[in-house]
């Protein structure tokens, strides 16, 4: 059965689903998206979410391209003429179309993509599985906390660590810190049993399955540590995972051919993930 996807004001199919050759997204990458886990028909953390998305919005001096109570009916539209269950919600907002100018358009009329995927998750009782990690150079721009569609420093960061065999592309600055990974968050577990993540800030997103995370981890007496750490510290760790909207809870066990702790998928880790996992499946 054809998708349909929401593109600036209609339900078109998936074939029909086109925007302009001269909508800035395309021809600038200047606009914003959101990406939100979907578990049994019920879109997760969705607050958070649209939150971030009028944030990102805000900081770009870009328009909603509608009032926030209509967004959400045409993201649950989306996802019941779509029948997802379990996926996600594409969503993708710019600052329209224009002819070609680097300045604003003088009255701009922001473009709205609402799509619906499916995708299949771990099962609640299914233990995470491991990866392999990869450093990659930061070089990205200095505005990380903004959901920017501008990606390219991201795609060639993972499209490396995929060549390499690796799950995730874990960022490092020029001064070693470990900024984020190329599409997630990253966490260490220290030899105290506490989490480490790099502080909220321009360096990094601030995911929304960090800020949940956080939260879970908390509440079961696991404390938090956001403070900057360097490589050698993540090297050094007892367990090192990344979280998203995609990736859940996602252990990594070696970096650079290098192992972390015993190599295994670490007890805090676990924790974490059935939290995580738990989570989702209350909605
Ligand atoms: N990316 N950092 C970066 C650079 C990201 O691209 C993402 C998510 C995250 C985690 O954010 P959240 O927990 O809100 O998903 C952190 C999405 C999933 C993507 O680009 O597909």
């Amino acid at each position: 059965m054809a998708r349909t996807v929401y593109v600036n004001g209609s339900y078109v199919s998936e074939r029909n689903a086109v925007v302009h050759y001269e909508d800035r997204g395309y021809q600038f990458a200047d606009g914003v998206y959101e990406v939100i886990l979907v578990r049994r028909g019920r879109l997760i953390d969705e607050i958070q979410h649209l939150d971030r998305l009028e944030r990102s919005l805000r900081e770009l001096s870009i328009s909603m391209p509608m009032g926030r109570p209509p967004l959400e009916a045409v993201i649950h539209e989306t996802l019941r003429r779509n029948f997802v269950q379990e996926g996600i919600i594409y969503l993708q907002v710019t600052r329209g179309v224009a002819p070609r100018d680097h300045t604003f358009p003088k009255a701009p009329i922001s473009s709205l993509v609402v799509a619906a995927k499916r995708r299949n998750w771990p099962a609640s009782d299914s233990e995470p599985k491991g990866g392999l990690g990869v450093f990659v150079r930061d070089e990205r721009w200095a505005r990380c906390d903004v959901k920017s569609i501008s990606l390219l420093p991201n795609v060639l960061a993972k499209e490396k660590a995929k060549q390499l065999g690796a799950v995730e592309a874990i960022l490092v600055s020029d001064d070693g810190t470990v900024t984020e990974g190329g599409s997630s968050n990253v966490w260490i577990v220290d030899r105290k049993g506490a989490l480490h993540t790099h502080p909220l800030g321009p360096e990094i997103l601030g995911g929304v399955t960090r800020g949940v995370i956080k939260r879970l981890a908390e509440d079961a007496q696991i404390s938090v540590v956001e403070e900057p750490f360097d490589r050698n510290a993540l090297m050094n760790a007892r367990e090192v995972f990344v979280t998203s909207a995609t990736s859940f809870v996602k252990p990594i066990l070696n970096i650079d051919g290098v192992q972390i702790g015993d190599g295994k998928v670490g007890p805090v880790t676990s924790r974490i993930f059935s939290l995580y996992n738990a989570h989702t499946l209350a909605g």
